[in-house]
């Protein structure tokens, strides 16, 4: 499942992020690839463990979990410290894995990366190329957002950012390790809350089918999530 989630960070937010960036130094984005991902990884990137990444990283953690799109698609439990990128002309990620467990060293935090997220930080026209693509079952799937909206989708797929050709796409990234870890499983939770609250909408939350329905949405992630 792929979702897109809209204004988590305001136009104001977006500005004052490029403004900070564009004052650090970026390092080779080698540096947190795995085996598989370095060998097709050409990207800058802020030093990850750096004062400037860590304080922008809360910043898109405390606007992403305070957004309730993005909790009901995710269902998070644990959030790794985003990470900034930058793609100049020339610059891409080939297809890629996203390695499977990650472990921050500043923090001790050791995630199962169930879900991966981009959030862009450059507006589509400021950038031609550098489009995310996520390979699943129904196939592939190009994803472009306006600055400010996040990508959630599946760490379990395939991906790549095509080169870019004019401009400079900067972007944040991260993994996510959800309660839920079955992907399908989520899905259904977050179908059922989606008509849930077009029901709550019409019909109040104590309409007693309504009141009903929502305990058996509660039951399900009493029965899949770990926490
Ligand atoms: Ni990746």
């Amino acid at each position: 499942m792929l979702i897109c989630i809209p204004d988590v960070l305001s136009k104001h937010d977006v500005a004052d992020f490029r403004r900070i960036m564009d004052a650090e130094e970026w390092e080779d984005g080698k540096s947190t690839a795995g085996a598989q991902s370095a060998e097709v990884k050409q990207n800058d990137q802020l030093p990850p463990d750096s004062k400037v990444s860590r304080e922008l990283g809360k910043r898109v953690v405390s606007a992403l979990t305070a957004n309730t799109l993005f909790i009901s698609a995710a269902v998070p439990l644990r959030i790794f410290p985003p990470l900034f990128n930058r793609y100049v002309p020339g610059k891409f990620f080939g297809s890629h894995v996203d390695n499977c467990i990650r472990g921050d060293y500043l923090t001790g935090m050791r995630i199962r990366t169930d879900l991966s997220v981009t959030v862009f930080l450059s507006e589509p026209d400021e950038y031609d190329g550098g489009e995310l693509v996520v390979e699943d079952t129904y196939g592939e799937h190009k994803v472009k957002l306006p600055a400010g909206h996040a990508v959630v989708y599946p760490a379990t797929s395939l991906h790549l950012v095509t080169p870019v050709t004019r401009g400079t796409r900067y972007g944040s990234f991260f993994w996510v390790q959800s309660m839920i870890k079955d992907d399908h499983a989520r899905r259904l939770t977050y179908d059922m809350d989606n008509a849930l609250q077009k029901l709550v909408d019409r019909l109040g939350r104590n309409d007693d089918e309504v009141r009903k329905l929502t305990n058996i949405y509660h039951n399900l992630i009493r029965y899949w999530a770990e926490v």
